[in-house]
């Protein structure tokens, strides 16, 4: 008889349990560009997903496939370094199947990190985006095909995919990197000041932005009357990934935070062409903030009482 969804969740899972048994809190999916590797976590146990039974491996530059458990601020941390994109030919299932095994381990909170084009005019390459909804434009659903209830339920509430709570713990600890203390310019976004923190220096300032994740299949870049449409319909932002994952997510129960990177100004809102390149160069520039915004997030949500 041919395995069920279930079953190959579960030896996903047993591969990763035969090396450790520690129970992850906090899930990371780290987007292109995005990295948290050992500098961020301390004794790193690391799996290829070459290695992992079910895991596809990812063919796109900036995604390595490897999964990390590891540790920072006490908290344990599972790590998946390398997304599955179904542009690349993969199944909605294969490209969810990291995410559903991390979730199957026990992770209470998952943090979904991306690059993203920016629609909303107000927003400028280098900014970030807490993502407080998303409206999905990829032809298939991960949630589409045979059910099983050992896994979560078919019907899937979205009235909050990305947790409120979450949101603003996020949003709160990120506005603090530009804060200096008794220097009444202090919510003056405007200097680019190298700003110290507890966990690392960031070079330049850190804007935060909340909005709407608009996913499209890809993997060719939107066309300028697709991007207005995108904004007549409430978009901020517009990427190729991150839903799939979010959905089977809170399928499982597991609450969500996504920040996106907007590496790009989306086609017809500047007079300039998007390529993967110019995405991984701003990705590259932006390495330092990326990592301690990574590093305050997770170390506000270890000390929310939810997730011990
Ligand atoms: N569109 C879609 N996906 C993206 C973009 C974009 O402009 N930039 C980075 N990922």
């Amino acid at each position: 008889m041919s395995k069920t969804l279930y079953d190959r969740i579960n030896e996903s899972l047993n591969y990763i349990k035969k090396s450790t048994d520690i129970t992850p809190k906090i899930g990371i999916i780290l987007g292109t560009g995005w990295k948290c590797s050992t500098e961020i976590l301390d004794s790193p146990l690391t799996f290829n997903y070459k290695d992992i039974p079910h895991f596809s491996s990812p063919s796109i530059e900036g995604h390595e496939g490897k999964l990390i458990i590891g540790k920072y601020d006490d908290s344990n941390i599972i790590c998946l370094k390398g997304r599955l994109h179904a542009y690349e030919g993969f199944s909605m299932e294969e490209v969810v199947h990291p995410i559903r095994t991390i979730c199957s381990l026990g992770i209470s909170i998952l943090i979904v990190t991306n690059a993203a084009g920016g629609i909303n005019p107000e927003f400028s390459q280098g900014d970030y985006m807490l993502i407080c909804d998303h409206i999905n434009f990829m032809v298939e659903n991960p949630l589409k095909g045979s059910y099983d209830s050992r896994i979560g339920p078919r019907f899937v509430d979205m009235s909050e995919p990305y947790n409120r709570e979450l949101i603003s713990i996020a949003d709160n600890s990120l506005r603090h990197l530009n804060t200096r203390p008794n220097d009444p310019r202090q919510n003056d976004f405007a200097r680019p000041v190298p700003v110290r923190t507890g966990r690392g220096l960031v070079a330049g300032r850190v804007i935060v932005k909340k909005g709407i994740y608009a996913g499209v299949n890809g993997p060719s870049y939107e066309t300028p009357s697709e991007v207005k449409m995108l904004r007549l319909l409430g978009a901020d932002a517009v990427g190729m990934s991150t839903i799939p994952e979010v959905i089977v997510a809170r399928q499982m129960g597991v609450q969500v935070c996504g920040i996106s990177c907007i590496t790009n100004m989306a086609a017809g809102i500047k007079e300039e062409k998007i390529s993967h390149d110019k995405v991984l160069t701003l990705m590259k520039t932006n390495e330092k903030k990326n990592s301690t915004i990574l590093k305050e997030i997770i170390h506000a949500f270890s000390s929310h009482p939810g997730i011990r």
